[in-house]
């Protein structure tokens, strides 16, 4: 008799996981089906964010960044170093054992909560009352029986049809995370944030990185202010980003890739490189899933169909995280499978989709929630915008970290916060105070009111409210 379940989540990244164990902690009979493999062949939960994406990328990053401070930064506090070098078989061992301390502690949680793990790869087989799921692991096949469905099947790197990724010489995020050397010249196709992140960290690790990007704009998503202002940083740091770029084509040699381009002026370019990422975008992962089999609906560039509330056109069947429109965020994908699973209970649950953050991990880090000031001007919004720069703050000072700033975006109207923007090595745990004020619906006079530790990088928030009053106290 196949095994019967109250809910089955396809796919255990950040989406799924949270989504089982939500759905547990619920009283609902859940398993999860996922069958992703590591280096080692072990089945590992976790999905892309844990094993090949924000967890190992972080975990670079910071060896990178010690490294970059140990060679230049200590310097300017009387500390002396000398013959700094670095290892890079025992930093990519260090990454490789902070993911499996992180997906082994989904195992545990699992254990915890009486989510059933069932490896193996998840398939639509027919729909009805209940939803028949085949699992395969290899030969091994069983088909169970489900009421509700949550899929968060996630997403893969998008492949350029002329540059095949062979994680060897050309990589896509998960060869990129797994350079055994630092590449004398490293290649990136796309500065969003895969290019600019993993671009960053080759650099400071001593990469000549040449990022070549498509648009003529850099960091369009972002506002202006900040985009030109991590312009101007990140390319004093050495990155050459090349905008406006047609790939033309890329050839491999026997230890190196040329890149044929044509460049903002229409002229044939050519970069020569030791190993090249190519971070164009991601797709979503249906292949597989037997969405014919029970209609389930997925639009024309290859995402699950869903409304506000994660909901398909198929009774009972949800879709979170990198699979549905909106963010390819894990904190998206997390809260989007906390809401699924109280909708199932019978609750209420509502995420506000204009309080996500967006961190960028460059250094500077680049935060950002909400609206842009020239997004907010474009839907005819009339707005009022402060600014304050992170060199006035003495806790900044005191960490040698006094680069960047914070923009906050107001309604000019009701004062009501409809953005908030920050550049700054610590920008990642600033934000956060963005996020919140929005969601209370704040304006910027209550930020501006609100008691700020001192000394605190926070307070440069504050600082940008006051600006925008035009009763900045600090400048
Ligand atoms: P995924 O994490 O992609 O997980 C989907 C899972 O489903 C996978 O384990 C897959 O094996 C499984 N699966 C697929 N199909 C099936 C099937 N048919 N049956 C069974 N299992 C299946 N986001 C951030 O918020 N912050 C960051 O710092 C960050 N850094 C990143 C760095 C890199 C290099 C990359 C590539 C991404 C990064 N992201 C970051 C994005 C983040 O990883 C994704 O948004 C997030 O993982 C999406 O979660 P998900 O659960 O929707 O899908
Ligand atoms: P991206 O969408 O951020 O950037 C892709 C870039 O490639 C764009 O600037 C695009 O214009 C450019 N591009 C597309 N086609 C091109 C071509 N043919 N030639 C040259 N340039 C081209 O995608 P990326 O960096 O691959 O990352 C995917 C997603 O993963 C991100 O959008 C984000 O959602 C998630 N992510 C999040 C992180 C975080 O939260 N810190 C870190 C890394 C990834």
């Amino acid at each position: 008799m196949a095994q019967a379940f109250d809910v089955v989540v396809i796919g255990a990244g950040p989406g799924g996981y949270i989504a089982a164990i939500r759905s547990a902690q619920l009283g609902f009979k859940t398993a999860c089906i996922e069958g992703w493999k590591n280096p080692k062949g072990e089945a590992a939960l976790g999905g892309t964010c844990l094993n090949v994406g924000c967890i190992p990328s972080k975990a670079l990053l910071a060896s990178s960044e010690e490294y970059e401070k140990a060679n230049h930064h200590l310097d300017a506090h009387g500390i002396v170093v000398s013959g700094v070098k670095i290892d890079i078989g025992k930093m990519q061992a260090r990454k490789e054992s902070i993911v499996g301390k992180m997906t082994k502690g989904i195992e545990y949680l699992y254990k915890k909560n009486k989510v059933a793990w069932l490896q193996g790869f998840g398939k639509f087989l027919s729909g009805g009352d209940t939803y028949a799921i085949e699992v395969a692991n290899g030969s091994a096949k069983e088909t169970i029986q489900a009421k509700y469905v949550i899929v968060a099947t996630g997403s893969k790197a998008r492949q350029l049809p002329n540059a095949a990724v062979d994680n060897e010489l050309i990589c896509d995020n998960e060869g990129a995370l797994a350079f055994p050397s630092v590449p004398k010249r490293l290649g990136v196709i796309g500065a969003g944030v895969i290019g600019l992140e993993l671009g960053s960290v080759w650099r400071r690790l001593g990469s000549e990185v040449t990022v070549l990007e498509a648009l003529p704009a850099f960091l369009g998503a972002c506002d202006e202010a900040i985009a030109k202002e991590a312009w101007k940083v990140l390319t004093k740091q050495g990155l050459a980003i090349r905008l406006g770029v047609k790939i033309d084509k890329v050839t491999t040699r026997k230890n190196a890739v040329v890149v044929d381009y044509t460049d903002d002026k229409g002229l044939a370019q050519k970069l020569e490189c030791d190993r090249l990422v190519v971070s164009v975008g991601r797709v979503p992962n249906t292949d597989g899933l037997g969405v014919a089999a029970v209609g389930l609906k997925v639009d024309n560039r290859g995402f699950i169909e869903v409304d506000d509330h994660c909901r398909t056109n198929l009774p009972n069947v949800y879709a979170i995280g990198d699979v549905v429109r909106g963010p390819m965020l894990a904190h998206k994908a997390e809260d989007e499978g906390v809401m699924v699973a109280e909708i199932i209970a019978g609750q209420k649950p509502h995420i506000d989709y204009d309080c996500i953050p967006w961190i960028i991990y460059t250094s500077p880090e680049i935060a950002w929630v909400g609206k842009s000031e020239q997004q907010a001007k474009a839907e005819g919004i009339a707005v009022r915008t402060g600014q304050a720069p992170f060199s006035i703050n003495g806790r900044a000072l005191g960490i040698n970290e006094p680069a960047g700033f914070v923009k906050i975006v107001a309604d000019a109207a009701t004062d009501r916060v409809l953005g908030v923007h920050v550049i700054h090595a610590r920008a990642s745990d600033i934000i956060q105070e963005g996020v919140t004020t929005m969601e209370f619906a704040g304006a910027s006079e209550d930020i501006a009111r609100i008691v700020h530790g001192h000394p605190t990088l926070g307070e440069v928030v504050k600082e940008a409210a006051l600006q925008l009053d035009k009763r900045a106290l600090n400048m």
